[in-house]
């Protein structure tokens, strides 16, 4: 064997010096020429910021044009069985090269990135590539070695066959790596979970995907486990992050009082995101505290820890401004002689007004017990046009001016109450209520509204009358359209809606 590569050995040095003196001017020439233009193109490279990759082809095909000059004006006179495989090995090598730099600099970089603007499927690319050189290696092995393809098809079907079975869950792997393109289930940059895993997509290769976890760690998951197990992606369709935050308040603040606090509280965190809408709902109702659920959107699921933190710290210092304590648990030892709460006294301001007239004392006490008594600074916004709000406002102490679209509707004095309107009808706020004083409010929710309505329908009538009041105000100074201008309607949506 030895003998044989040392005897071919002595044929090409023989063939070195046996050649025409002109044929090795042209070989030299061309591996000057060669040598030039990648000196060239290096530099084109460097200082003009040509996209290397495509240089890259350009420098490739002038090879492959150089060796197929060669191979037709100096070569073709030589002997071919010396020059035959070493040229089918150098075109191989070339015309592999310059297909390669051909998808990656000129299709992928040029044309789809570039010029497309599209985003590059490396692991299609990769596909691609790896088929194209099978071909080109099959072809060359044929024209070397001259094997029938009928053979070499068998003899790579049993090859195929023992590493299939001695490479499964590798090449299971790999067909899931290659599904999880076609499909794209996610992407680099999504939040994933997959059997208890979940962190940030990384990378995604043939046999794994790589996922790094809130604590920076990564895990690289095998793609066939990810086409095993459920697959959980938070960042579609929407990237926000569902959250739920429960919180206590003692049984004796009424829901109002804390639902305010609560909601104001959201509105203070900016990662709480505006869509979709928080709301707060009560979850239980216990021996010594209602537990509030409040549920809102963190803008990402990487967000959400930092969002659940804002929430809870605004709720607390929100907790205070509203003056709902944090609840505890309690025992009440009830002593025989009653000792009278010092609480203002709202029942005379409330007789005075028309939609509570006919009321027992007992029915107003027991709306004070179940609404809460809010306080506003001098300017400070109490209701917004446009906002999905249901609580009515009773004026306790200063003077609030209704507005619409910067001018003045009124102004309404201690006994004035507004936002009946949303609360009845359940309709958006058809105006900005604005304290031009300090106020003082009692908030009386839809809840606390419809028990009143039941212990005494009286109401019912009232509501009637203060809607008739309204629908007579001149139109456009209501806030309201004119066709909507129908007192009865509204009666109509209030009673389908408290029915
Ligand atoms: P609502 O739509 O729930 O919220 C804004 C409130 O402003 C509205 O209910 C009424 O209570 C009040 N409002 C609207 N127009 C007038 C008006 N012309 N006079 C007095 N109050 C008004």
């Amino acid at each position: 064997m030895h003998e044989r590569y040392i005897e071919l050995f002595r044929q090409y040095l023989g063939l070195l010096f046996s050649l025409h003196l002109g044929a090795v001017i042209t070989l030299g020439a061309i591996l000057g020429l060669f040598i030039l233009t990648s000196v060239v193109l290096h530099v084109l490279i460097r200082r003009r910021g040509l996209p290397p990759k495509s240089m890259a082809f350009v420098k490739w095909l002038f090879l492959a044009f150089l060796i197929e000059a060669a191979d037709r004006l100096v070569l073709s006179g030589l002997d071919q069985a010396l020059v035959h495989t070493p040229l089918i090995l150098l075109k191989t090598l070339v015309y592999w090269l310059l297909i390669k730099s051909f998808i990656d600099g000129v299709y992928s970089d040029i044309y789809l990135q570039r010029i497309k603007h599209k985003e590059v499927n490396h692991f299609l690319l990769d596909v691609i590539k790896f088929g194209i050189f099978i071909l080109v290696v099959v072809s060359a092995a044929k024209s070397i070695f001259d094997i029938k393809l009928s053979s070499l098809i068998t003899s790579s079907a049993i090859l195929t066959a023992i590493i299939g079975f001695s490479m499964q869950d590798t090449i299971g792997s790999i067909i899931s790596g290659f599904l999880i393109q076609m499909e794209k289930p996610f992407g680099v940059g999504e939040w994933i979970s997959v059997d208890g895993l979940t962190g940030k997509v990384a990378e995604i290769s043939w046999r794994y995907t790589k996922i790094q976890t809130v604590q920076r760690d990564s895990i690289y998951i095998p793609n066939n486990s990810i086409s095993k197990h459920n697959l959980v992606n938070y960042d579609r369709p929407l990237p926000q992050k569902r959250c739920r935050v429960r919180v206590g308040a003692p049984c004796d603040v009424p829901p109002v009082r804390v639902k305010a606090a609560l909601e104001e509280a959201l509105k203070r965190c900016p990662l709480v995101a505006r869509f979709p809408p928080s709301f707060v709902r009560i979850k239980s109702i216990g021996s010594y505290k209602v537990v509030y659920e409040i549920f809102f959107s963190a803008p990402r699921f990487e967000d959400q820890w930092a969002a659940m933190d804002q929430v809870q710290s605004s709720v607390w210092h929100h907790f205070k401004k509203y003056g709902v304590p944090l609840p505890y648990p309690r025992s009440e030892i009830h002593m025989a002689r009653r000792v009278k709460q010092e609480e203002p006294d709202y029942l005379p301001i409330l007789r005075s007004i028309e939609l509570f007239s006919g009321l027992t004392d007992a029915d107003l006490l027991l709306l004070v017990q179940s609404s809460a008594f809010l306080e506003y600074p001098a300017g400070a916004r109490i209701v917004r046009s446009g906002e999905q709000d249901t609580s009515l406002f009773v004026i306790l102490a200063g003077t609030v001016s209704v507005q619409r679209d910067g001018s003045v509707l009124a102004e309404l004095e201690p006994g004035g109450f507004f936002g009946e309107m949303a609360l009845l009808t359940g309709d958006p706020r058809r105006a900005d209520v604005v304290a031009k004083t300090g106020a003082a409010c009692l908030v009386v929710d839809r809840e606390a509204f419809k028990m009143l309505l039941e212990s005494n329908p009286r109401v019912v009538e009232n509501i009637r009358e203060c809607f008739r009041q309204r629908a007579e105000t001149p139109p456009g100074r209501n806030g309201l359209n004119p066709q909507e201008n129908a007192s009865h309607r509204w009666f109509e949506r209030f009673r389908s809606i408290f029915s």
